[in-house]
């Protein structure tokens, strides 16, 4: 059995994996996405991903075609005929197949696909362990970044620009001159006065599961917290930065454009929020 993925009903060859040509999702990225990572065989902070998911779906209006249960069970049985222990799972839902018209259809069936990836953790580990640098770019996305839309061309841009650049990670900065999120992750500082700092929900932003159960552990250990917006020029003097996602965990900034954070190390906030999220995800 070789790689297998799941479209509308059916578990088929990944290379047979294919949806219409009028599908939604294609024609007008009309739909929403969810990823998350797979750990020996244990799906991490998986409500979060499939709450959100839910909560995407009802801001487009899209019906979702099957509960959190079923989805959860095909997730089970993909892991297992793909037989990887270490993954990520990308799930995509979009409004389905119509002829090409900007309003929505009637009856169409929205369209459901998963695909597992093995993921190696232990690369990313040395990552982390090594420190990210990000690059600042314009935030030029649309005004609902707290859908988890499959829209994603600004982020994609963004993400090149940054890796043309020698960076891991985009940092995207609105018209005031704050740093709202990463292409594909959350963004925090430890502030010059040693405030941990991650900007408040809106629509400008992810609701990043990762953030959510960081914030948890945040709480539990009892740091000092502020969710607010916060400048670049309050980053670039930041004594720490990291980022945070489904992929990269907690995984430490340590170069903003061209300037070092702080000493040009992974600071030790960040080291100890990776450990505190991966036991907090393995519990
Ligand atoms: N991206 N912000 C953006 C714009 C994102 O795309 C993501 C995740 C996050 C972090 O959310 P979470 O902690 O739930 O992964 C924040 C995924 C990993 C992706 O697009 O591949």
């Amino acid at each position: 059995m070789g790689h297998v993925s799941y479209v509308n009903g059916h578990f088929v060859p990944h290379r047979q994996a294919l949806v219409h040509i009028e599908d939604r999702g294609f024609q007008f990225a009309d739909g929403v996405y969810e990823v998350c990572a797979v750990r020996a065989g244990r799906f991490l902070d998986e409500e979060g991903h499939w709450s959100r998911l839910k909560r995407s779906l009802g801001e487009l209006a899209i019906e979702s075609p099957l509960t959190a249960g079923a989805l959860r069970l095909i997730s089970r049985e993909l892991l297992r005929r793909n037989r990887v222990r270490d993954a990520l799972l990308y799930l995509q839902v979009t409004r389905g197949v119509a002829p090409r018209d900007h309003a929505f259809p009637k009856g169409a069936r929205p369209s459901v696909v998963m695909t597992l990836k093995h993921f190696d953790f232990e690369k990313a580990e040395a990552r982390a362990a090594a420190g990210v640098a990000v690059r600042t770019l314009p935030d030029l996305r649309w005004a609902r970044c707290d859908i988890k839309s499959v829209g994603l061309l600004p982020n994609v841009l963004a993400k090149q620009a940054a890796k043309s650049a020698g960076a891991f990670e985009a940092w995207l900065v609105d018209e005031a001159g704050a740093i709202t999120e990463g292409a594909s992750s959350n963004a925090w500082i430890v502030s010059a006065q040693g405030k941990l700092v991650t900007r408040h929900l809106d629509q400008a932003v992810l609701p990043g599961i990762t953030r959510q159960t960081i914030l948890g552990v945040v709480a539990a250990k009892r740091l000092a917290l502020e969710e607010r917006a916060f400048s670049l020029a309050e980053a670039r003097a930041a004594r720490e930065a990291f980022i945070s996602s489904a992929t990269t965990f907690v995984t430490p900034v340590i170069k903003i454009d061209d300037a070092p954070v702080g000493d040009g190390r992974p600071g030790e906030v960040a080291r100890a929020l990776r450990k505190a999220y991966i036991a907090a995800v393995a519990a």
